[in-house]
Parts: structure tokens; C-alpha cells; sequence
């Protein structure tokens, strides 16, 4: 029997933007997938037949990339993700999944993360109908704090490039590690669910439609680009609350292009008095908002009066790895 852990992951600023090739900063959250392995008689995913067409993800890794053919497996799948929330579940499990199958094909104890986080871009691609950043893919993989962007950037660890062709043409990105400077350890990230799922394709075909009905919306996206790079410059000096300035920042752009809800805006209002600042995080519609706070315990009391799920996180943990 082989298991693989691969962590969900945090956009902190750049989300649907990134899309375009504008940069995103997206960490490694506690909270994650586990996949467990084991041949079997018959293929079966949680104790039920598996139907391929119902696990796109889990197909497209076994067949398309690994090719694989032989025994029939018994596949587990254990999340303590929220689904559809905006917190990589998909990504999270294309890792695990990715990283179990190689194990259980070639043993030799050890992930290769790039590899790993290359396939699990194919497999988001087609679920998202060809629109998908490799932001979701490269934190789970990566772990700690991943800055993707549409050039190369100097002054950090460049780890890869990623390309898709994309309904709106090509698109190239550079994906980096950064370091995450000592003061984010003072710093909690508090997640809060809507409690509506919300599928990443169609908010991220939304985006596309407002982009070519209403192209004055170019300038949202152009305004994130921005504030990203702000809240990259912020997070490097360990400047807390000059991070949250530019989370409150993003918020606003992110409901400029009809990404937020009513229940995600109530949400991160809830947060905001005892945080550095707050926003939706991921693709929105439903899903998740993160607040950067000192006080995890006080935000997730707000969120849960105001209606959400809460999940305290630490920053930055580790990427997909094989557990024993
Ligand atoms: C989803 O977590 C993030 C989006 O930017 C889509 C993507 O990057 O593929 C909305």
C-alpha cells in the first residue's frame, strides 16, 4: 500500500488575474488531500465502483499521464479541505494522486514536486476548460510560498516555467519560490467557508466573458497586477499590516470583476476588525475568504457568527510528500 499528502494552498493576492499571466502569491496550507493505493480485484474509489467519468482528475493522471495498466486498484481519498472552497482540493488531490502512482509504479520513497506539479496543471487545464494557471498546482507541490508570474522575476528562486494554450491564446509562466520572512510566523491565516461550492471553470469563463463584453474591466486586472506586486513587496519585509492593506485592496478589484458574493463580502467584513486585512481567496462566486490575523482565535468567532466554517492555518507548510 503506498499514501501521499499533498497540502491545499492559499491565494493571498492574484487569483482570475493571474489567468492572464499577471502575477499570483498563493502558500501551502495545513489542511490537505491523502491518497492511499493498494491493488485490488476490482477498481474501487472509496469503497464504491469508480466510474472514471465522475473522477476527471483521477482519470486523467491514471490513463492520460501514467498510462498505467495494471491491477486494478483501491483508491482512498481522505480530505480535511473544504470542496469547491477556493482551496486547491482539486490540485491537492491531482498531487497526491500523481505522487501515489508513481510510488506504487517505480518505488523509491522520494517526490519529484516540479514533475508532479507539471501534471497536475494538465489535469486542472481540462477540467477548466483550458483556463488554468499553474498557481493552484505549484503551492500544493512546491509547499511554502510560490509567486507565479507571466515573466521570469529576479531576485527570488525561480523553480519552473509552465505554458498552456488557452481559449484566449498562449500563456507562459514562471513559477518562483519565495522565502517567507520571520515576522509571517507571528501570523495566522484564518480561512472562512461560505458553505457554497463554487467550480473554478465557471467563475474563471465568467471572468473571460466580462473581460470581452465589458474590456474596461482590463483595468481591474491591471489594479491587481499592482497590488500584487505591492503585497509581494510588503510580505518580503515582513510588513504585516501593509500586507493587509493590499489583501482590502485586491478584495475591492476582485468585486469589481463579479467575483464576490454577498455571503463572501459578509464574511470578510466579519474579519476585519481584529485582522491585518481580509478577501476572498481562489475563484469566488462561494468558496472561501482568508483573513491575515494576529488573533486567529477572534476571527474565526466572527466568521462563525457571521455564518461561516472557519479553518486556522499556519503559513507556507510543506509540499506533497509520501507519508509511511
Ligand atoms: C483558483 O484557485 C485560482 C484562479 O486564478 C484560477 C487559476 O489560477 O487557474 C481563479
Amino acid at each position: 500500500m503506498v499514501r501521499a499528502f499533498a497540502p491545499g494552498k492559499c491565494i493571498l493576492f492574484g487569483e482570475h488575474a493571474v489567468v492572464y499571466g499577471h502575477p499570483a502569491v498563493a502558500v501551502a496550507i495545513e489542511a490537505g488531500v491523502e491518497v492511499r493505493l493498494e491493488e485490488s480485484e476490482r477498481w474501487v474509489l472509496d469503497g464504491m465502483n469508480f466510474e472514471p467519468s465522475r473522477h476527471p482528475h483521477i482519470k486523467h493522471i491514471i490513463t492520460n499521464v501514467f498510462e498505467y495498466d495494471g491491477s486494478p486498484l483501491k483508491i482512498d481519498i481522505n480530505s480535511t479541505l473544504f470542496p469547491a472552497a477556493g482551496l486547491g482540493s482539486s490540485a491537492a488531490l491531482s498531487n497526491a494522486m500523481g505522487a501515489a502512482l508513481q510510488e506504487l509504479i517505480d518505488p523509491s520513497g522520494t517526490v519529484d514536486a516540479i514533475k508532479l506539479a507539471r501534471i497536475s496543471h494538465s489535469a486542472e487545464a481540462i477540467a477548466q476548460e483550458g483556463r488554468a494557471s499553474p498557481t493552484d498546482t505549484a503551492a500544493s507541490a512546491l509547499g511554502g510560498s510560490v509567486v507565479v508570474s507571466g515573466e521570469r522575476l529576479k531576485g527570488i528562486n525561480h523553480r519552473f516555467d509552465a505554458e498552456l494554450i488557452t481559449p484566449e491564446g498562449e500563456r507562459n509562466w514562471s513559477i518562483h519560490s519565495a522565502e517567507l520572512h520571520p515576522n509571517l510566523a507571528e501570523a495566522w491565516l484564518v480561512l472562512g467557508f461560505t458553505g457554497k461550492g463554487s467550480p473554478t471553470g465557471k467563475m474563471v469563463a465568467g471572468v473571460a466573458d466580462l473581460l470581452e463584453k465589458e474590456p474596461a474591466h482590463k483595468e481591474d486586472m491591471l489594479a491587481i497586477a499592482n497590488i500584487t506586486n505591492a503585497g509581494l513587496a510588503a510580505l518580503a519585509a515582513g510588513n504585516l499590516p501593509a500586507v493587509g492593506i493590499a489583501m482590502d485592496a485586491c478584495h475591492k478589484r476582485l468585486q469589481n470583476i463579479q467575483v464576490s458574493s454577498p455571503a463572501l463580502d459578509l464574511l470578510v467584513n466579519s474579519a476585519r476588525p481584529h485582522s491585518f486585512g481580509a478577501k476572498l481567496t481562489g475563484a469566488g462566486g462561494g468558496g472561501c475568504m482568508v483573513a491575515l490575523t494576529n488573533n486567529p482565535k477572534r476571527v474565526a468567532e466572527a466568521i462563525e457568527i457571521a455564518g461561516g466554517k472557519p479553518l486556522i492555518s499556519r503559513f507556507g507548510t510543506e509540499g506533497v510528500r509520501l507519508i509511511d
